[in-house]
Parts: structure tokens; sequence; C-alpha cells
């Protein structure tokens, strides 16, 4: 079977690396060039909105199956347009994407199945907005309703600051047309945790559970980033904990959803704090986390192409998706700077040797040059050890890490410790 997986991060690399274990895939092809996928499949040069030319693609080419990698041609209807060409695709209809690509909907939907979030209200002026925000004791959390790459959260520390933000964004148009409304939130407490439901719109079965590191520097300090690493399974997603959200968030949530009539289908990621009151939902995303998907495809074990396929067709209830019991932990060397304004073009050395040690190495950001691998994103390299415990695992991550450098690379040092307990 041809595969086409649509992105070139870590994520994408580690869903064609497990891709390239099943029995069933003949050819792995993936658009754009990510060096990692090169050495395993080919890569094309279309970038990921470039649906028209996708399509065209995947009909000449007939291929099988197609794996969507990131929210933006999820959000722009990717699924839709291979659907309609009778083309199987691994993904949610723009519809169901409106799970990530709106807030409103997202929360609206949650409040009308009852599924356990922060209390909120959606603006599109500032009418009542004031009131509203001094309404909270904490300041209240201030969110875009649209897609802002990951920016659009403000967390502020006073009620002014709350107003100000909401006020930038409705007004001042500092997310576009992203910010064209907001969702103003009860600020909620407690350690975070994802989990991934696998769905055909009715049934689902559940990937590890994880945790990212969002922020850029040891002990949660410094600005908010794409992810400095992750690990899987969460120590804090007990038994207990994973049965209370399958029963009280994502059942509900996939059921409503095809009472809204977009049955939800792919990987649907909620992003949960546990309170003292239970698991709340953070948000919710339309496709696998980055860097999560990093290590919980190595925890997988069974065929990623008939996982796929049993969401495609319809048979997830009867799919056995099994997890290891061991743990896996990923460090993401970064370029210096980042997330901030950062230099490209580094050379890269000891992949090689940072795979001997025990590690797989995913390309995140990355091309190939002069038959050289330079830097070329913010996020590079994604380090990942694989092991039946956590400690192990996190050690295997940390030997490969040693073996790389490039120039002004930086990266964590402490990936993983919140789950030594
Ligand atoms: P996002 O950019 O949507 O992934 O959100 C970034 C981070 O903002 C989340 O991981 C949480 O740490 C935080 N956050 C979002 N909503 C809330 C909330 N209602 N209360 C507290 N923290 C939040
Ligand atoms: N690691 C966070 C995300 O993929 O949204």
């Amino acid at each position: 079977m041809k595969v086409l997986i649509i992105g070139n991060g870590g994520r994408e690399h580690a869903i064609a690396w497990k891709l390239k274990q099943s029995k069933h895939v003949t050819k792995i092809f993936a658009t754009p060039f990510n060096p990692g996928i090169a050495s395993i499949g080919e890569c094309l040069s279309f970038q990921v909105e470039a649906i028209k030319e996708i399509l065209h693609f995947a009909l000449n080419e007939g291929i099988d199956l197609t794996v969507v990698g990131p929210e933006v041609p999820l959000s722009l209807g990717i699924v839709d347009a291979f659907r309609n060409k009778g083309l199987k695709i691994f993904g949610p209809t723009q519809a169901a994407a409106r799970i990530e690509s709106s807030k409103q909907f997202a929360k609206n939907l949650m409040a009308k199945y009852n599924v356990p979030t922060a209390a909120f209200r959606s603006f599109s002026k500032r009418e009542g907005l004031k009131e509203y925000i001094d309404s909270f004791k904490l300041p209240p959390v201030i969110k875009a309703d649209g897609l802002a790459a990951g920016k659009g959260v403000i967390i502020p520390s006073t009620h002014d600051e709350a107003f100000n933000a909401a006020i930038e964004i409705l007004e001042k148009g500092q997310f576009g047309s992203a910010g064209a409304s907001i969702v103003v939130e009860e600020q909620m407490n407690g350690p975070e945790a994802s989990m991934f439901a696998l769905t055909d719109g009715k049934s689902f079965k559940l990937f590890a559970s994880a945790e990212d590191h969002k922020r850029v520097f040891d002990g949660d300090k410094g600005p908010n980033t794409g992810g400095m690493g992750a690990y899987a399974p969460s120590a804090k997603v007990t038994e207990p904990i994973k049965n209370m959200v399958c029963e009280k968030i994502i059942a509900p949530v996939i059921a409503g959803m095809a009472k809204e009539g977009c049955p939800y289908t792919g990987v649907l990621y909620a992003g949960l704090m546990l309170t003292v009151d239970g698991p709340r939902v953070i948000e919710f995303n339309c496709r696998f986390g980055d860097p999560e998907t990093e290590v919980i495809m190595p925890l997988f074990e069974g065929d990623l192409y008939e996982a796929f396929m049993a969401s495609v067709s319809g048979t997830v209830d009867s799919f056995e998706l099994k997890n290891s019991s061991g743990s896996a932990a990923t460090v993401v060397l970064a370029s210096g700077g980042y997330p901030d304004s950062y230099e490209k073009g580094k050379v890269i050395s000891g992949i090689e040797a940072a795979e001997k040690c025990g590690a797989t190495v995913f390309h995140a950001g990355t091309k190939s040059e002069n038959g050289k691998i330079v830097t070329t994103g913010g996020r590079v390299l994604n380090v990942v050890g694989r092991a039946d415990t956590l400690q192990k695992a996190i050690d295997t991550a940390y030997k490969g890490v040693k073996e790389i450098s490039f120039e002004k690379m930086q990266y964590r040092t402490d990936i993983g410790k919140k789950g030594l307990l």
C-alpha cells in the first residue's frame, strides 16, 4: 500500500517511522521535505496548504491512504476534498476540525454536552467584557477564537491585563481574523496531561497519554514554545483518571459531534487540567501533538496502518489498540534563541552516533545541504529514548543528546522529571 503523509515535522517523521514498520505499507510519500522521512520514503515539495496539488498527486499516484499531521490543512478541508474524490484519508472533516479551529465551537459543544471545562463567555465586541472579566476571582484567560499558531492564549496576572489583552485582540487585530472574536474563561489550576483517542466517529481507543514541556527553560521557566520535550505515558493519568476522562469527556464529545452532524474521525487530542474537582478540558486539538507523537509512536505496539484504517473504515470498535507497558521520553534540540529569533543553516553532527546509543532521532527543523544535515527551524531534532522504565528512557534520550551538536544548540535537561514520582 502507498501512504502519503502531509507535514514535515518531528510528528510526521515519527508517524512515517512507525508506518514503515507496517506489513501493509510498501511506499511512503511525504510533503514537504523532511530529511529523516526522505531516508525511508520519498519527499515531495508541496506545502501543506496546497490541497488541490496534493490531491492531484494522490489521484495520479494511486495513494491508498493519506495521513494528515498539522491542523491547518484539516481546517482548510483537505479531508472533505479527498473523500469527495473517493480517496481514503485519516483525519477530521473541516466541520469536525472546528473543535480546534474555533474555540467558541469547542466551548459551546462542551457546554451543550456537559463536558467539564472552564466557565466561559464569547465576545466579539467590548460590551459587557469588563464586567465579565471582573466577575472572576482570578484574572480570566483570554483566547483568540481561531488558529493563531499556538500564540492566541493569554494568561494574565491581573484583571486589567486581561481586559487590555482582550482589547488588543478584538480591536487592534493582534491575531488578525483569528481574533475577530474571543473566549474569556475561568483560570484553572492543576497539573496538565494529554490524551489521544483514535476514533471513527462512533467508538474510540486510546493511544498512550503524554505530558508536553511547553516552557523553553528547565523548571518550566521562560516563554511558551511549541514543546521542548515530552514523556509518555503520563504519570498523572492513572487508571481512575483515564476512566473518568473517557466517560465524561471523550465519549460525550464523540457522541455530541455525531449528533451535531459533524462526526469526528481521526485522532482527538484532549488537553486536560487535572483540577481538584477532577479532569477538565483546556482545549481540543484535531490532530496528534508535537512532540507528543514522538513518544506515543514508540509505545504503540501494533500496525499503525491498521489503526489508521480502522478510523477510516469505521471499525475502531473491533480494533485492539495496544500500548507498551514501558515509557518513552523525547528531548527537543532547538536553535539558540528559540522561541524568539534564531539563526539557521548550522551544520548538525552526531545523529548516527546518537542512534548507536539506542536513541531514535526524529527530524523536525532540518534540511539536507551539500550532503550535510543543517538546521532550518526553531525545533530541530527530537531525541527519543524508549525503555521499560521512565528513568531508563530519559537516560537513553540524554545519552543520544550528548552525541549531537550544532552551533548554539539549546535543550532542557529536565524532560520527564515530573513523571519520576
Ligand atoms: P495552548 O496554547 O492553547 O496550548 O494553551 C497554552 C497553555 O495555556 C495551556 O497548556 C495551559 O497551560 C494554559 N491554559 C489555557 N487555558 C487555561 C485555563 N483556562 N486556565 C489555566 N491555564 C490555561
Ligand atoms: N504539543 C502541543 C501541540 O501539539 O499542540
